[in-house]
């Protein structure tokens, strides 16, 4: 009997493990802890790769960390063309360069459906409650994130932009060219987009089709 229910305790234990990673891991982790990514993760931008603090805040993510002073920004789409001009011109192609235009210009039958699936009431426009917004746009309330001051930096962090999957990027910008690799995270896995191609607002998400229908042309390594 005794063992029957510690076998549940346990099996509720793992589960809430679970759960607690899912929602934790990117970039809530961010959000909550008020610190850069490069506190965690040994690239500036994340990434698989974590810190001394970070796989101590993996085990307890009520430990309290000394932030890492090279911290990266977001700094917007537009300062990505110059150098990437292929990845944005096939990004501009995809749903994401349009994600905030259709959150703003949304029907209210839809907009409606959408906050039923995820149980939230809005008290205002879609485009300008939180609870919508947040997987709208790119760095959602992280430095250099969504929204800024300034409306044309507003602008450049609206909408799922090269930084929602790459992370920060203000020091792969500024790095130089040997050093940039070190910058910014590349690969970009299924776990990521789920954080929000989530099953209330994403039912359809299924990972191959959704890389060959959301991600920019990636050309054939040089
Ligand atoms: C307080 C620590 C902490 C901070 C700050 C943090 N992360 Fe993480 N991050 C983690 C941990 C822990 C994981 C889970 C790693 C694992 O499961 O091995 C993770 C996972 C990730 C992943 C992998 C997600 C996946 O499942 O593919 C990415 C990408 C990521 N973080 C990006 C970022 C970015 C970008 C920032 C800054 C905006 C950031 N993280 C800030 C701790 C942090
Ligand atoms: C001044 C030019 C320049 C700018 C601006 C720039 N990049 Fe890069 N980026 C590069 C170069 C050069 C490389 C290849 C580095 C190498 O091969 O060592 C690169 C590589 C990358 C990679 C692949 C990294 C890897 O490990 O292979 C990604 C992803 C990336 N950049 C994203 C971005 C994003 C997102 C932005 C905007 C925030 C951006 N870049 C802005 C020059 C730039
Ligand atoms: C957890 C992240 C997340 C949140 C929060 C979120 N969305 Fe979305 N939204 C998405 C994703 C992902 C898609 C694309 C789903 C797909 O096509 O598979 C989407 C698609 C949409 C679309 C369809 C876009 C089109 O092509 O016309 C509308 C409308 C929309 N969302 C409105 C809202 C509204 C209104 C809210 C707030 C009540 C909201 N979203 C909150 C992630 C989110
Ligand atoms: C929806 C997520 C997503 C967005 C948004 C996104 N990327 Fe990517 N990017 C990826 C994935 C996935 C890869 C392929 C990584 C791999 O498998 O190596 C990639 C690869 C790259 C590479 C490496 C390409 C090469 O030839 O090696 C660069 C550079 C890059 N992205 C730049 C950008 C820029 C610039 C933007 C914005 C205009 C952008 N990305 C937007 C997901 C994204
Ligand atoms: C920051 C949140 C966010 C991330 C991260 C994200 N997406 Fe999205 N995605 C959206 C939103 C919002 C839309 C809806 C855009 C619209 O149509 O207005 C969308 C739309 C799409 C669509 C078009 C769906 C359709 O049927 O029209 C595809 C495909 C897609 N995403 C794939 C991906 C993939 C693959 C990744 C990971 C590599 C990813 N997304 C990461 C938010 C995100």
């Amino acid at each position: 009997m005794r063992r029957k229910i510690s076998l549940v305790g346990t099996l509720a234990a793992v589960v809430a493990v679970v759960v607690a990673v899912q929602v934790w891991a990117y970039p809530e982790s961010a959000r909550q802890t008020k610190t850069g990514c490069a506190t965690c993760h040994a690239n500036p931008a994340g990434g698989e790769k974590l810190t001394v603090a970070g796989t101590e805040y993996k085990a307890d993510h009520a430990k309290v960390l000394a932030a890492a002073a090279a911290a990266a920004e977001y700094v917007g789409g537009n300062k990505c063309k110059m150098c990437h001009i292929k990845e944005y011109k096939s990004w501009q192609e995809s749903a994401h360069a349009n994600a905030f235009g259709n959150l703003a210009k949304a029907d209210a039958k839809a907009i409606a459906a959408v906050a039923t699936a995820l149980k939230v009431e809005l008290k205002g426009a879609a485009s300008k409650s939180d609870a919508c917004v947040v997987c709208h746009v790119t760095g959602f309330h992280l430095p250099g994130g969504y929204p800024q001051a300034d409306s044309a930096k507003t602008a450049a962090v609206a909408s799922v932009s090269c930084e929602a999957c790459h992370g920060p990027g203000s020091l792969h910008v500024k790095a130089a060219k040997e050093d940039k690799k070190k910058m910014i995270a590349r690969a970009v896995s299924s776990s990521m987009c789920i954080q929000c191609h989530t099953t209330a607002t994403s039912p359809k998400f299924e990972s191959v089709d959704y890389m060959k229908r959301g991600v920019h042309a990636v050309p054939a390594a040089e």
